[in-house]
């Protein structure tokens, strides 16, 4: 079983702000496993083409921005124990997750070289123990051979409200009207791009977590991985 978490792949997909991240981060905590955050690579990679003008009214240079990406040094560090993104030595960890970063992100994310890019970081992580990721073609598409798929989904209005309440603690200002339109837009980007679209992988376990607090959530993956894998939590 020690074996098993160390190797265990866990992939969690879904629409925008189901509150993804929230829980990979708390069954990475209690089954000690490494948390990769695929989306805040993206996020990343936008950041970086917005602060160099690749980025004009909603377009991507990607001319401009693609002979960069292989020097672009993206990796996580782990900071008592949460995950935070770096882009060189500078931690971006808050910058990439504004709403204008917001806004462009899912155009970055469309482009093939960059989905690759970001793809060959996360596959990196691969044998530096059991890992679980969050983001939207993980289970199809990045680790299609995951040990546990789960595509999670919630109402419009009910991430909305999560995630104008998340982003106004960070001190980011933004009314819960221009959160869903954002949410909208990029669930429409993501799930109708061409390559590694947002979709449910056959064999993911859907969990709708419209009605259920994150401590229901976790009492119900305990079940999960216990029932399946036998494995319980260090912690
Ligand atoms: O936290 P939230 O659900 O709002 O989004 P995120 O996980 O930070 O991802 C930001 C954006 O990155 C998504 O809207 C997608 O456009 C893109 N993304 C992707 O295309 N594929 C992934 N595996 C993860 C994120």
């Amino acid at each position: 079983m020690t074996e098993l978490r160390k190797s265990i792949i866990i992939a969690i997909d879904g629409f925008s702000s189901t509150g993804k991240s929230s829980f990979a981060k708390l069954i990475a905590r209690d089954y000690g496993l490494l948390y990769l955050d695929s989306g805040a690579l993206y996020r990343a990679v936008t950041l970086f083409a917005m602060e160099n003008g690749f980025i004009t009214d909603g377009k991507l240079d990607r001319n401009a921005l693609l002979p960069f990406l292989s020097d672009l040094h993206l990796h996580f560090e782990y900071i008592n124990g949460a995950s935070v993104t770096f882009l060189g030595g500078r931690n971006v960890e808050n910058d990439i997750r504004t709403l204008q970063v917001a806004s462009n992100v899912s155009i970055v994310a469309s482009d093939p070289q960059v989905r690759n890019f970001v793809d060959n970081i996360l596959h990196s992580y691969r044998d530096k123990g059991g890992i679980i990721m969050d983001g939207r073609d993980i289970g199809t598409t990045v680790f299609p051979d995951a040990d546990l798929k789960i595509f999670m989904t919630a109402s419009t209005e009910v991430r909305a409200r999560r995630r104008a309440a998340e982003m106004e603690q960070k001190g980011l200002k933004c009314s819960i009207e221009q959160v869903r339109q954002n949410l909208e837009e990029r669930d429409w980007i993501d799930s109708h791009r061409e390559v590694s679209p947002l979709s449910r992988a056959a064999e993911a376990i859907e969990l709708d977590n419209t009605d259920k607090t994150l401590e229901e959530q976790m009492d119900w993956i305990r079940s999960l991985l216990k029932e399946k894998f036998g494995l319980s939590p260090i912690r």
